[in-house]
């Protein structure tokens, strides 16, 4: 059992990312479910909201699942940790800002602390604030990212060199070859975004999958460089506005409104591709299926051991 399982009370090393305002108990329960850890992503929404998709996840399963806080894009910080604490979440992970001054509080609750970071800096720098486990996401991510553009190959064996708490690689990954890859790169497993839209269990619109399952690897784009925001969506007509705003130099406030939470879920809940964003990863060039998740995970846990078992043979000859 990988330390990560132990450490989550998860069967595969396997967690899903936040989604933020998208987040839905039915998928997160489906990760639980089949033996990943599934979170609940809180993004922009108001506690009250937040309280009923806790609830909603709470009858849908009873294996443990996290809570996502990106620190500097809810307005509610404070509320939802508190509501971590009373419904006794198990795990909460904390990305999108500095997370060192929550961690201690957290940590004295009996909450088991991930931090989503995306240098080697900031991992240390969580790890001696007393975070659990660290998060390397790659540039290859759907969704909000960091303006340091650090790929998921160089930075998950930088954060496995550089820190003695679990490492979980995240961007980038879609199947068995991904998972085995972050693991020889050094991570004690892997977390998810992209991969988890295109499920049986995905509650988003068709509109969104289809998009996924027909993009080729050059389908995604980098919008919001300009206004300190990057964030990685695919390619659409929405997409092109966004663009076509940043290189007429639209005003930081006005961009943000226009890629603010809000518009992701009007293209990626109601479908209106013109209207609204659609987060969405590289990997998203290599995604044709629409498997369930649990099909997912094992056809991953399989594929990868068969991987490395392979690669382990193919090594043994040269030496
Ligand atoms: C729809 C969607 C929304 C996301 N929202 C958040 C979020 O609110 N908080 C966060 O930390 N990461 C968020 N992410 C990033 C994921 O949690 C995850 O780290 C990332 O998708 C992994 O890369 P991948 O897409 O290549 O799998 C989001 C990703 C997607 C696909």
């Amino acid at each position: 059992m990988s330390r990560v399982c132990e450490l989550l009370s998860i069967r595969y090393p396997i967690i899903q990312g936040g989604m933020g305002n998208i987040s839905s108990p039915i998928l997160a329960s489906a990760v639980s479910e089949a033996g990943g850890l599934g979170t609940l992503g809180t993004g922009t929404l108001d506690p009250d909201k937040v309280e009923g998709l806790i609830l909603d996840m709470k009858e849908r399963t009873s294996k443990p699942f996290a809570l996502n806080i990106p620190i500097t894009v809810t307005g509610h910080l404070k509320e939802i940790g508190e509501l971590a604490i009373t419904h006794e979440i198990p795990v909460v992970s904390l990305s999108a800002g500095n997370p060192a001054p929550y961690i201690p509080y957290l940590k004295e609750k009996g909450i088991i602390v991930i931090c989503v970071t995306a240098s080697v800096k900031h991992a240390v720098k969580a790890e001696k604030a007393g975070a659990d486990l660290v998060v390397g996401e790659g540039f290859e991510a759907a969704g909000i990212n960091s303006h340091l553009e650090i790929t998921t190959m160089t930075l998950i064996p930088q954060l496995a060199t550089n820190v003695s708490i679990p490492v979980i690689a995240a961007g980038g990954i879609g199947d068995g070859r991904g998972l085995a890859a972050a693991l020889a790169l050094g991570a004690d497993g892997v977390q998810l975004g992209t991969r988890l839209i295109a499920t049986k269990e995905s509650p988003y619109h068709k509109h969104y999958m289809e998009r996924i399952l027909n993009a080729n690897d050059t389908d995604t784009v980098i919008v919001g460089r300009r206004a300190g925001k990057v964030r990685r969506i695919l390619k659409t007509s929405y997409a092109d506005r966004l663009q076509e705003a940043e290189a007429n130099e639209m005003n930081p406030e006005e961009f943000e409104r226009l890629t603010g939470e809000d518009r992701h879920s009007v293209g990626a809940i109601e479908g209106r591709l013109d209207e609204g964003f659609l987060n969405g990863g590289q990997i998203s060039g290599l995604l044709t299926t629409t498997p369930t998740v649990v099909e997912l995970f094992e056809e991953m846990i399989v594929d990868a051991f068969r991987i490395l078992e392979t690669q382990a043979a193919t090594c043994k000859k040269f030496t």
